[in-house]
């Protein structure tokens, strides 16, 4: 065998110290959905769903809006509030299962909607996606791929959701949420604790795959939930995953000032404050009660409305945890732009 010419030394990429996430912005759809304009369909009432879920209302998205529109109008929400140019941002991830379409990706088309030719790709993550995303940005503009990387969970849910499922009809919502992550001086993040679980991938799937819709003459797929199974994995599951980045963090519970779970179900989001014993003043992200369950968009529009609207501190430090199909799990300490 040969023996490599060993002339030739690379030049290592190197980035930033440290990253951080520079502002959030969100999309909401405009269109307001009571609990009972759905009961019918799946045979409850607004009580049960507000008692088991914390629901009360939803938005869904119009005609006009897909995952294309709702994540420009997200991302250039979370670049004004981040203070910087369009021009400066060199990468945008997005986080979404409901771009209708198998291949591009959403992200080449919404960095074009900016003006930009940047780096621009798709990841699957469900409902943690955003929580990836972020993980990834943080790496990216620490080791030098990107300085200023957009992060975008996005999803249209309703596109995929079966009106006459109990389960799901009632849940699913639809809406963009998105981060600027740049360059900072101090850590902006602590280590991402994140995995997957995948011998329970069946528990939350589009119900069919496009092969059996194709060759079987399918109606359009939707995405199926074994509510029950996945609400005990998040409970169970999920309380350790949180509780080891907030050690891994190298904080305590009581450092925190904000939780920030993906918005699931009320009663999921109670039983992990519960397990967590965080402070009993800490302020915790609750849309779900206005916007339901809007997966990969859910933790960065709560964390969007909850600094607009004052109940969190710039410069805190939050926990956030995403978890959904896969099974996959994300959960990290930020620091608030
Ligand atoms: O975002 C990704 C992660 N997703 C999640 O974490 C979601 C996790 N799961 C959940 O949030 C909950 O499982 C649901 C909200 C989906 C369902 O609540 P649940 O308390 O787990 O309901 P269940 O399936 O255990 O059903 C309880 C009862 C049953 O009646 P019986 O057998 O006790 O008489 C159901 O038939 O409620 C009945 N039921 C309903 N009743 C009115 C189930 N769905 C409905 C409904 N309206 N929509």
């Amino acid at each position: 065998m040969k023996a490599p010419k060993g002339t030739g030394h690379l030049v290592a990429s190197h980035g930033s110290r440290h990253a951080r996430i520079w502002g959030v912005g969100g999309f909401r759809p405009e269109r307001v959905v009571l609990n009972s304009e759905l009961v019918e369909a799946i045979d409850s009432s607004d009580e049960w769903i507000q008692e088991r879920s914390g629901i009360k209302q939803r938005r869904w998205a119009g005609p006009e809006d897909t995952v294309v529109s709702m994540s420009e109008a997200a991302a250039r929400d979370a670049i004004a509030a981040a203070g910087i140019r369009v021009e400066q941002v060199d990468a945008v991830i997005i986080s979404t299962v409901t771009h209708p379409f198998q291949t591009p990706a959403a992200a080449p088309i919404v960095a074009d909607r900016l003006g930009l030719r940047c780096v621009a790709f798709d990841i699957s993550a469900a409902c943690a996606g955003y929580c990836h995303g972020i993980s990834l940005a943080n790496d990216m503009v620490r080791g030098g791929s990107a300085r200023f990387v957009v992060v975008i969970g996005v999803e249209k849910l309703t596109d995929f959701t079966d009106l006459t499922d109990r389960g799901t009809a009632f849940i699913f919502a639809d809406g963009a949420g998105a981060a600027v992550v740049g360059p900072s001086d101090v850590p902006g993040f602590g280590p991402t604790i994140w995995g997957s679980d995948g011998s329970h991938w069946e528990t939350i799937r589009q119900t069919k795959s496009w092969l059996e819709v194709r060759d079987q003459g399918l109606p359009h797929p939707t995405i199926g939930m074994a509510g029950q199974s996945v609400f005990r994995w998040a409970v169970w599951s999920m309380a350790p995953v949180a509780r080891q980045a907030i050690e891994a963090a190298g904080i305590t519970p009581d450092d925190l000032d904000a939780f920030l779970p993906h918005q699931a179900n009320m009663r999921i989001i109670d039983a992990l404050l519960k397990q967590l014993k965080l402070p009993a003043d800490i302020p915790v992200a609750r849309d779900i009660v206005e916007n339901a369950n809007t997966s990969a968009a859910s933790i960065p529009l709560a964390t969007e409305r909850m600094l607009r609207e004052g109940d969190i501190p710039h410069g805190g430090l939050a926990l956030q945890i995403g978890f959904g199909a896969g099974l996959v799990y994300a959960a990290q300490v930020i620091v608030l732009p």
